[in-house]
């Protein structure tokens, strides 16, 4: 569905779905009581490319005792969003079916128990799903105050990108000092971490396809380096090797993440863009006293979710905006999210595209 932005208002208004097809969205915390106020969301029709995106209403999401109502201003889109468009990442149980991370928005409705916020505040949220909407229910643990001195569309990118890299570099117990290498600098996850990392003193190496994106790493604070131009390993090696390696390549890098690694240093894959599966080295890792670290965001346990939230509160919310910001690439309107997913598929992105739902 191809809208311009303008014209959002006016299909919203005309686009009211049959019972049935509203009844289909209708999921967990998204109560029949609340049926008479419809909220716009962005929803797929089936598994498959960015056409099975489009516009459609769900019931406003109620309020269980512990969460807030956001009221969206901006949503960020994440590769995982395009996984479950492909029907290749469910949303977890209870979650929206519609797919969203992260938002930044206003407080517009609490359930009874919430203690952390007010009607009205400014704030960002990680969500487990439901985020393209112009609302969204979201348990008040995982909320945090909008940093003073970012857009709505920079606060509605930060969350899922600030959690999955500060979670992981206190995985890998990265300290200041050490050597980071992020690879994948110039994606949404890799241009927060480079900016983090470096904010708690550490070196950072990025690499990045091109001397371009590679350039807009150096940018963040990083040593820039281009995939394409050379030999990463040796590049690296020349560099002295990396005590953390953030990695969002996966099997196809395992071998080269290795051969980087310095002694008593921690391999953390967050990603797998090179693949699934791949052979490991043990004499390597051994001989290294190595660690190799998986972990995921969205499907932990709320508990440790809460904790991630609190900490990148506590650890990184210190330095937004001075040393830390979000590069926002684009920002599309919520009805507009199957060019946002062209965009990101095409690999054209330096850091975060946003959805921006009507108000
Ligand atoms: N485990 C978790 O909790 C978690 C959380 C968030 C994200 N992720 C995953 O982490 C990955 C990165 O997320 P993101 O939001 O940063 O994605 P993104 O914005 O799409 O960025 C992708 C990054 O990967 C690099 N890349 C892609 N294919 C590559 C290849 N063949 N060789 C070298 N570099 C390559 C890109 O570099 P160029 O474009 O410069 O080539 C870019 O820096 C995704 O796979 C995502 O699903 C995991």
């Amino acid at each position: 569905m191809h809208l311009d932005p303008s014209l959002i208002g006016t299909f919203a208004e005309n686009l009211k779905p049959a019972a049935s097809q509203t009844e289909t969205l209708y999921r967990g915390r998204y109560d029949a009581n609340h049926w008479g106020v419809d909220v716009i969301i962005s929803t797929l029709r089936g598994f498959g490319g960015p056409e099975v995106l489009h516009l459609a209403e769900a019931p406003d999401p109620a309020p269980s005792p512990h969460d807030v109502v956001v009221a969206v201003r901006a949503a960020g889109v994440n590769r995982a969003d395009l996984l479950q468009r492909e029907g290749r990442y469910p949303p977890p149980a209870g979650s929206p079916e519609w797919p969203g991370l992260e938002v930044a928005g206003e407080v517009v409705e609490m359930g009874g128990r919430v203690t952390r916020w007010q009607l009205g505040d400014a704030v960002c949220a990680l969500v487990a799903g439901g985020g393209y909407a112009q609302r969204v229910a979201v348990h008040e643990d995982l909320v945090l105050p909008r940093p003073d001195g970012l857009s709505w569309e920079e606060a509605g990118s930060i969350v899922e990108a600030a959690c999955t890299a500060w979670s992981t570099l206190e995985a890998a117990d990265a300290r200041a000092g050490q050597t980071l290498l992020v690879q994948g600098g110039s994606g949404g996850v890799g241009s927060l971490a480079i900016q983090i990392a470096a904010a708690h003193g550490m070196r950072v190496l990025a690499t990045a396809r091109g001397s371009d994106r590679a350039a807009r790493c150096e940018a963040l604070g990083a040593v820039g380096i281009d995939y394409t131009a050379g030999d990463v390993v040796d590049r690296v090696r020349e560099l002295g090797g990396a005590d953390v390696i953030l990695d969002v390549l996966g099997a196809g890098a395992l071998a080269d993440n290795l051969a980087m690694l310095r002694p008593d240093g921690a391999l953390a894959v967050i990603g797998l863009q090179r693949g699934v599966r791949g052979e490991l080295d043990l004499g390597r890792l051994l001989a290294l006293r190595g660690r190799l670290i998986g972990t995921t965001l969205r499907a932990r346990p709320h508990a440790q979710k809460a904790a991630i939230v609190r900490a990148v509160e506590r650890d990184v919310w210190p330095f937004v905006p001075t040393q830390v910001r979000p590069v926002v690439h684009g920002a599309f309107a919520l009805g507009e999210a199957d060019h946002a997913h062209r965009a990101l598929e095409s690999g054209d992105v330096f850091g975060k595209l946003v959805l921006t739902p009507p108000r």
